[in-house]
Formats: structure tokens, C-alpha cells, sequence
């Protein structure tokens, strides 16, 4: 074939496949983690008042109000801060600046499936650090990990099983490898887990976090994350980023679901309540079923594949991974109670036949 060749590591690739986003608004979409509880009504009054001034003129390319709000609850400072469109922006763009073509990049497998993209795309070389629910523990693998890794993904609370890995073995992997720069992507953070935040306080120097808006603020669709490190990571980070990667709505809404963390509050622990009362139902329908830390279960049947099909067909929408690890279970994300209410009524119709 003629005509322009792409890089070789790029034709090569798999693009990530994101879960399916149904047209159908009947559809119950239990399928890739959002908060389906609304945002704060706050957050359509900051939208509403973006005038229409600020629409004509680039956004705040740093971010500044939003950056220094969320550094304050934080108690860090604004330069430590670097923002994303989506936290996916940031977790690339801690490949982009630390991963030079051939360089390492770890991560605890099965985990969330968009990092061997980065990997990819950066020309480096995947390090997985397999472990299971029955096997060896993410602890384990991460103790028993290479040292010569320029860049580690530690997810925690860790997707699909919802596991966090102890901060203890995160620390101790941190401070054995003082040339990696190991990012806690803390997307579900909010659900459960112990956050790597106190190690970049202490001032662990190659440690950052990263959060969204998607999976707690219900803003998923306004693409807003963020990381934090030292001022070192973050000016780097800040360095690579595009210039203007959030609008000015995002910022926007994102600063005024962030200062309503009440209501957060309040959204997180219904759908914790939620969680743990579906993972009780379930096992009784003979769902093995590990304690998720996030806002979804990882729900092993031997006909799980099945199931998914029977779900989508009885409207709901749930996810299956076809991967060796994981095509034994659904990965259920927790909706709001009404949702979840009529999800295991399916489930009870569709498992107990
Ligand atoms: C572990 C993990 N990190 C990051 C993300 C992406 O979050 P965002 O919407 O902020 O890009 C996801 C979304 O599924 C996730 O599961």
C-alpha cells in the first residue's frame, strides 16, 4: 500500500476498547463505573454561568482557580497539582515524559486495560505483575517486582476485582526503586482503599496520585482529572500537557462538584451501601464475589458469559472482559438504588431458572 506509513509501534498497537456508551437511555448501563447518580446541582448553575465571554476566549490554561481549590482541601500546594482531561490524560502523560523507547512500565495484572496503550505508543516494554484472587496477592507480586522499571502503574482500589493493594507494599515498592516514578491512579479512591497521598506528603519523591471527577463527582462526561506529586513531577507533567486541555465549562463544573463535597459524601455512601447489599444478594445466587474497595463488583459464574448476553437482553448492561483472566466473571458497576433494585431482580429471574 502506498500513502503515509505510521510508526511501527503504532501500527502495531490495540487500541483500548472502551465500554460500551448505548444510545438507548432505558437501557440500566452498569457497564463502566460512572456515578449514575446526578451531580450536584450546583454543578449545572456553575455551567449556566459561563458567559458568554469566557466561551469566545481560551480557557485558564493552568487551570488556576480549580488547581489552587483542589490543592487547598488537599493540604498541598497548587504546583504540586497537574490537570487532565480525564485522569486518562495525566496517566499518559506520565508516559510520555518519563518512558523513553525501551524503558520499563510495570503494572499489577489483570488491572485497568488502557495501560498497555501507553506502553505502546511510547515504543516501551510491558512489565506485567501478575497475581490473583486466589493466588499470589498484588502485595506479593509487587514485592517480587524488577527494580529497572522507568515508570509502574499501582491501581487502588484495583479494577475489575476492586482489591487495594496495602500502602505499605506501594511504599516499599516506592523506595526500592528511586529511579521509577510510581503512579497510584486512585480513580475509585473515593469507594474504599488507602490513598498513596500520605506518600507524596512525606515527600516520597517519586511518588504521585492520580483522581477523577468521573467515577465520584458524576462528571464523566465533563473529562476532568488530575495527579499530584512534587512540584518537580507536577512541573514536568505540566510541562507535557496540552495547552489548553480543559475547557471552560469543565473547569467550571469541576470546581463546584469539588466544593460540594457534602453532597459527594452522600452519593459515594449510597453507593457503597449499594454495593455491599448487591454482593450479599449475589452470593446467594451463587456469585463468588471479592470485597471491592470500588464502586463495582467482579461477580465469577461459571456461565458469566452467558449471563451477559441474557443482561443485555433484559436490558441491562453489565461488562465482560474475553480475556483468559477475567471471561469467568461480570464486572457490575453500582448504579443508583432504583437501578440496582431492578438489576437484581433480573439477576434473581435470570440465575435462579
Ligand atoms: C483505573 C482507572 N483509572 C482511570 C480511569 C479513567 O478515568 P477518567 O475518566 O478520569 O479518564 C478509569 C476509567 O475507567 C479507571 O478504571
Amino acid at each position: 500500500m502506498t500513502g503515509p506509513k505510521p510508526r511501527p509501534e503504532v501500527a502495531a498497537m490495540h487500541a483500548y476498547v472502551p465500554g460500551e456508551q448505548p444510545k438507548d437511555a432505558r437501557l440500566i448501563k452498569l457497564n463502566t463505573n460512572e456515578n449514575n447518580y446526578l451531580p450536584s446541582p450546583r454543578v449545572l448553575e456553575a455551567i449556566a454561568s459561563v458567559g458568554e465571554r469566557s466561551v469566545a476566549r481560551y480557557p485558564d490554561p493552568v487551570c488556576g482557580a480549580l488547581r489552587e481549590s483542589i490543592a487547598g482541601t488537599l493540604g498541598v500546594d497548587a504546583a504540586q497539582v497537574v490537570m487532565g482531561n480525564g485522569s486518562d490524560e495525566v496517566l499518559k502523560m506520565a508516559a510520555e515524559a518519563y518512558v523513553a523507547p525501551g524503558g520499563r512500565v510495570g503494572y499489577l495484572w489483570p488491572t485497568y486495560s488502557l495501560y498497555p496503550v501507553f506502553v505502546q505508543k511510547a515504543a516501551a516494554v510491558e512489565v506485567r505483575l501478575p497475581w490473583s484472587i486466589d493466588g499470589r496477592s498484588q502485595e506479593e507480586a509487587l514485592d517480587a517486582a524488577p527494580t529497572d522499571l522507568a515508570l509502574a502503574y499501582l491501581t487502588t482500589p484495583n479494577p475489575p476485582f476492586g482489591l487495594p493493594p496495602d500502602l505499605e507494599a506501594i511504599r516499599r515498592f516506592a523506595e526500592k526503586r528511586p529511579e521509577t516514578l510510581v503512579v497510584s491512579d486512585e480513580a475509585y479512591i473515593a469507594y474504599g482503599g488507602e490513598s498513596a497521598l500520605a506518600l507524596v506528603k512525606e515527600g516520597l519523591p517519586n511518588v504521585m496520585i492520580t483522581r477523577t471527577f468521573s467515577k465520584s463527582h458524576s462528571l464523566a462526561g465533563m473529562r476532568v482529572g488530575f495527579g499530584v506529586g512534587s512540584p518537580e513531577i507536577a512541573g514536568v507533567l505540566n510541562k507535557v500537557k496540552d495547552s489548553y486541555n480543559l475547557n471552560v465549562t469543565a473547569q467550571a463544573a469541576a470546581q463546584a462538584a469539588w466544593e460540594d463535597a457534602e453532597y459527594t459524601e452522600r452519593t459515594v455512601g449510597r453507593i457503597v451501601a449499594s454495593r455491599e447489599q448487591a454482593a450479599e444478594r449475589l452470593r446467594g445466587l451463587g456469585f463468588t464475589i471479592p470485597a471491592s474497595a470500588g464502586n463495582f463488583l467482579f461477580a465469577m459464574r461459571p456461565d458469566a458469559p452467558d449471563l451477559f448476553r441474557k443482561f443485555r437482553e433484559n436490558s441491562v448492561l453489565v461488562r465482560w472482559f474475553d480475556t483468559p483472566e477475567l471471561r469467568g466473571g461480570l464486572r457490575i458497576s453500582i448504579g443508583t438504588e432504583e437501578e440496582m433494585r431492578v438489576f437484581l431482580q433480573v439477576a434473581e429471574g435470570l440465575c435462579s431458572q
